[in-house]
Formats: structure tokens, C-alpha cells, sequence
């Protein structure tokens, strides 16, 4: 048997994090290590990362034969290519020479994937249709591009690294129907963001999935967005009426609405409102957009359609604009925040758009919450750290969060482990 140098110290480290994951305060943040040791975060990545269905961009941005986007997920290039028969493929982004990377901007468009450095040339489908003198023996067949997988659901493209993937028919029963209404796959991209955030990933996440900060933080986004709990959360905007009613009302215009959590916790879809009389992310609470997102979506008060799917992606759907928050780890203290603000494709910038008014409101929240992640990271880097129980009525969203990644980490370490 092969055994590799380092086995016997993954092994430990491993096993050592289920122990954690077991001890630890069900009530309170999770331990210094978690947020900040490259051992644990190895293991979220080979555990989590690696493994998970991951939203790596858009359908609009991909839409024809021959364009592509490029995504980074820890240590591995991604190419994801509309082929010639329209449908998606994606491949690890090395070349089958000697490795060098072949598609290195983040989105484009070519016929072939030719990689730069000694141009073997790739069809669309990944096979290896050139190879300058190789040589008479040599077999092009058995050098096209490693695949990954990949699927498209509601204009959001998903790709796994794992060697099986995940069912991906629950995500997209899930998704599908909150989003078909909202036809974003008829959408562009009006502006787009990136951030590189000092701060474990997972406290992105944490500081994303509360809202007790908001008050303090994010004077743009409580001009529209409710800080309440019962109207954003969980079940609890089953008990808020003015959530209820505005439900009953949507459902019956053919927007699905209601609050619905994946059996795994890993997903969910709900449409919360606005507060009163605001319709969009503005500081007016007027449309930024005038041209709806949709032809078939009028009406322009329909709240916010928020869908989680833990690791990679938040997201709110609007009646007049939609925004996607991509999330991605660079290292165990730094994480790659995309955001991107998509309008009705032939929606005219300066014409039906304001850029500055349609990306004012969450530049600034962003920006308030980089602000947060990474001091929470500087105070959780200190060997004083010790925190205190969550609040059970402004952060439940957060226990769920962490409840997610404990079960899903100790239930692959276990199968691992078989
Ligand atoms: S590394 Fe790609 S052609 Fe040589
Ligand atoms: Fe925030």
C-alpha cells in the first residue's frame, strides 16, 4: 500500500476536528481554530468545498456557443464553456501538456480553448484537437480536459469538484420554481464587484446570516431592508402577518414565496417584504431600474426573493433588479466576495438605469460588512477570545448557519473515516 508522507498527520488532524466538532458550545461561535488554522482549513476545503455543488456565475454571462467564465475554487482553475450545441460543460482550467492555466480572464469568448503556452488546442466538449509535433505515437484522445460537473438551474450555473457529486435534482426542484418567474437567464450583468475580505469564510457567512448588526452598520440598507427577525427569518415570518399576507397575495400571482428550508439546512428560498412603501435597494425605496426584470413579473412591489445555498451564494431577486453575492475561500483569514447586479437585458444604462443608484445601497452595505468580517477576525485571532452565547432572537439565522457546518463537516469526516 502507498502511504503518503503526510497521512498519519492528516488522519490526527482530522480526528482531532470531529472530537472539536462533538465538545463544542452548541450556543456560542466556534472555537479559534475553526476560523483560522490552515489545518482546519484544508479540511474545509477537501471536506466542503471540494465536494459541494458551488455557484460559480450566470447563465446571461455565458450565453452563446464558445463563451466562458473562469472561477477559482481553492487550488483549482475552473473553466465553465457554453459548447456548440448550447449546453454547459465545465473543465478544470490546466492544460493536459505541462499544466499551464489556458483561459486566464474571468469572462470571454473563443471558438477553440487554446492554451497560451505551447497552443494545444481544445474543442468546446474538452477534446484535444491539436498538438503541434508530438510525435507519431502520441494519442490525442487520451488528453482532452478533465470535466467537472456542472448544472444550470434558474440562471445560476453550479459546478462540483468531487469525483461523484451530490444529487443535484433536490437543489433544483427547490430553486427552480421560486426562480423560473424572474427569467434571468434574460438578464446582463449592469456592474459587477469583488472584494477580497480578511476574513475566514465561514465569518462572512456568520456575519451574513444576522441582521443585529444592521442598525449600527447599515444606515442605506435599513431605509428598505426590515431588521426585524420575524419578518426576515426563518419560520418566525410565518408568525409575522404582514409577512403572511403579502405571502397569500404573491402565491397568487404566481410568485412562489413562502419560506422553504432544504431537509439538510444547506438551502433556502424565501420572499420577504420591503418595509412599507419601498420597493428596491435604494435610498429612495423607489425602483432603480425602470424597465422590470422581468417582461412578466409587473407588479413592482413584490418584496425581495432571498435564496442561501451554503458555501458560495446569497441572493436577492427584485421586482426591477436582482444581485448575486458570490462567495469563495483564498486562504484560512481571506475571502473573495463577488457581487453582481443583473437588470433586464435590454435595459439601457442612463436611460433606465442609474448605476451609482442601483449599486449605492449594497456597495456601501459591503463595504460596512468587510469592515465587520475582518475585525471579527482580528478579535478572533487573539488567544483572549471567548464568546458569549448567540442571541436566540437576532441570530438564530447564525446558529443554523454553524449548526449546517458542524453536521455536514462531521458527517463527511465520518464517511471519510470508513
Ligand atoms: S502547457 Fe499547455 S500547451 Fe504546453
Ligand atoms: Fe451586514
Amino acid at each position: 500500500m502507498v502511504r503518503y508522507p503526510n497521512e498519519d498527520s492528516t488522519m490526527t488532524a482530522r480526528h482531532a476536528m470531529l472530537n472539536r466538532l462533538r465538545d463544542r458550545n452548541v450556543e456560542t461561535a466556534l472555537e479559534r481554530d475553526f476560523y483560522c488554522s490552515q489545518e482546519d482549513y484544508q479540511t474545509d476545503l477537501e471536506m466542503i468545498w471540494y465536494r459541494d455543488w458551488l455557484f460559480v456565475g450566470h447563465d446571461c454571462e455565458v450565453l452563446n456557443p464558445g463563451s466562458y467564465l473562469t472561477v477559482q475554487i481553492g487550488e483549482f482553475p475552473v473553466i465553465v464553456v457554453r459548447d456548440r450545441d448550447g449546453g454547459l460543460r465545465a473543465f478544470h482550467n490546466t492544460c493536459r501538456h505541462r499544466g499551464s492555466r489556458i483561459c486566464s480572464a474571468e469572462r470571454g469568448t473563443a471558438p477553440r480553448l487554446v492554451c497560451p503556452y505551447h497552443q494545444w488546442t481544445y474543442a468546446l466538449d474538452g477534446r484535444l484537437i491539436a498538438a503541434r509535433d508530438m510525435g507519431s505515437e502520441f494519442d490525442k484522445s487520451k488528453h482532452g480536459l478533465k470535466s467537472v460537473h456542472c448544472a444550470s438551474v434558474g440562471g445560476y450555473i453550479w459546478v462540483c469538484l468531487g469525483q461523484v457529486a451530490p444529487d443535484f435534482e433536490p437543489i433544483r426542484r427547490h430553486i427552480e420554481p421560486y426562480f423560473l418567474p424572474h427569467k434571468l437567464h434574460q438578464t446582463k450583468i449592469a456592474f459587477q464587484s469583488t472584494i477580497i475580505e480578511q476574513a475566514n469564510w465561514k465569518l462572512v457567512w456568520e456575519n451574513n446570516r444576522e441582521c443585529y448588526h444592521c442598525a449600527a452598520n447599515h444606515p442605506e440598507l435599513i431605509r428598505t431592508f426590515p431588521e426585524d427577525p420575524t419578518a426576515t427569518d426563518g419560520n418566525s415570518a410565518a408568525s409575522n402577518a404582514r409577512t403572511a399576507a403579502k405571502w397569500g397575495h404573491w402565491e397568487s400571482i404566481g410568485l412562489p414565496s413562502k419560506f422553504h428550508l432544504s431537509a439538510n439546512g444547506q438551502y433556502r428560498t424565501v420572499r420577504t417584504p420591503l418595509l412599507e412603501g419601498a420597493v428596491s435597494f435604494t435610498m429612495s425605496g423607489k425602483a432603480a431600474v425602470q424597465r422590470p426584470l422581468a417582461d412578466s413579473v409587473t407588479e413592482p412591489d413584490i418584496g425581495t426573493l432571498l435564496m442561501y445555498h451554503f458555501p458560495t451564494t446569497w441572493n436577492h431577486v427584485l421586482a426591477d433588479h436582482a444581485i448575486s453575492f458570490r462567495v469563495l475561500p483564498i486562504s484560512p483569514t481571506q475571502t473573495q466576495l463577488t457581487t453582481k447586479w443583473l437588470v433586464h437585458r435590454d435595459a439601457v444604462e442612463g436611460v433606465d438605469y442609474d448605476i451609482r443608484e442601483l449599486t449605492g445601497v449594497w456597495l456601501a452595505t459591503n463595504a460596512a460588512d468587510t469592515r465587520n468580517c475582518q475585525e471579527n477576525q482580528i478579535g478572533v485571532n487573539s488567544p483572549a477570545y471567548d464568546p458569549a452565547p448567540y442571541s436566540p432572537i437576532h441570530e438564530a439565522g447564525v446558529t443554523q448557519f454553524v449548526h449546517w457546518y458542524c453536521t455536514h463537516l462531521e458527517g463527511r469526516l465520518l464517511d471519510d473515516a470508513k
